[in-house]
């Protein structure tokens, strides 16, 4: 008799990660929710409107996936996904005990303030602007209402298929010839979306309570990942580009976000890349 198949459902279906999380779960049967993106397709996988903020639609979404397991990507710094992290991330938390679901939820290096870097999965909290609060306050809920539910927490993401927001920035700067700044002192452990997708499928088959941190295995600062993308999508380095401080900036920004995922790399199979090795692999795919 053949294994059935793990339902998993991924919210934030549409955004950046949940996207790329429905791309590679064919091992699933694979639903995703949407909120403002009225419809999209992908092979194998069905998706419901549903606002995370609501509760009877939360619980209309879970009668009929009946998922086994439930990956949150949704709820960003995007737009008005602010808003949305804490009541989302508590209806999830509940309903997920409620019903027995293994929650697995997303949250960022952003609950540091960067000021004692590397951080651990033990290191205080102490967020130092609206993103990372709401991110910190949903940890705390979660942890209350599902004490089962994997937290993970990652870094900034990039890919090296089609350039990311970011980077389409950056790459635009390079056409129009406007100042661009690339900070020299924000340092993150910046990882590329295939592979956090990938680890998060594995980790979605296993319980883990807690807090895990997910990052790229090294740290670079804003100029280094922004240089080694544009080298990647093979755009040259134009002089309007320049190097700049969050300092000079005025802006307020956690600076050192180094966090340490070793326990996350111990626990699972799945390789974390660096750049170049993230770099390495999509040539070798392309050959
Ligand atoms: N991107 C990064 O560099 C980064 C770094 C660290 C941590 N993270 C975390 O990783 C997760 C995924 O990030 P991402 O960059 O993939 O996010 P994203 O592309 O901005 O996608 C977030 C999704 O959330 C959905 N959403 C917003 N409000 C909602 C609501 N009320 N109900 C239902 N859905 C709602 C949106 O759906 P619609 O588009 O359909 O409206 C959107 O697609 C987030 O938890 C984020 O905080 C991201």
């Amino acid at each position: 008799m053949r294994a059935m198949k793990t339902r998993l459902l991924v919210t934030g279906g549409a955004g950046y990660l949940g996207n790329h999380l429905l791309r590679r779960a064919n091992q699933f049967v694979a639903a995703g929710t949407l909120h403002a993106t009225p419809s999209t397709s992908l092979p194998g996988v069905t998706f419901h409107v549903c606002n995370l903020q609501n509760h009877e639609a939360i619980r209309i979404l879970l009668d009929r996936v009946q998922p086994d397991v439930i990956i949150h990507a949704a709820c960003s710094e995007q737009g008005k996904g602010i808003e949305a992290i804490l009541p989302a991330a508590g209806l999830l938390a509940m309903q997920s005990t409620e019903r027995n679901i293994r929650f697995i939820h997303l949250s960022t290096d952003q609950v540091f303030d960067g000021t004692s870097a590397p951080y651990t999965e033990e290191s205080p909290t102490n967020p130092i602007n609206p993103y990372g609060k709401a991110k910190a306050q949903a940890e705390a809920l979660i942890r209350t209402l599902n004490p089962k539910a994997t937290i993970v927490r990652t870094s900034l993401l990039y890919d090296l298929r089609t350039p990311d927001r970011q980077t389409t920035r950056l790459i635009e700067a390079t056409q129009t010839g406007a100042p661009y700044r690339l900070f020299i002192d924000e340092l993150r452990c910046p990882i590329w979306v295939e592979n956090l997708a990938e680890v998060l499928l594995e980790i979605s088959t296993k319980d883990v309570p807690g807090i895990l941190h997910l990052g790229g295995p090294e740290s670079l600062n804003r100029w280094d990942l922004g240089m080694g993308l544009l080298q990647h999508f093979l755009i040259a380095q134009t002089s309007n580009i320049q190097q700049g401080t969050i300092e000079e900036s005025g802006l307020v920004r956690p600076k050192n976000l180094t966090m340490n995922s070793s326990r996350t790399k111990h626990l699972f199979h799945t390789p974390i890349l660096s750049l170049s090795e993230a770099r390495e692999k999509v040539h070798n795919l392309k050959i």
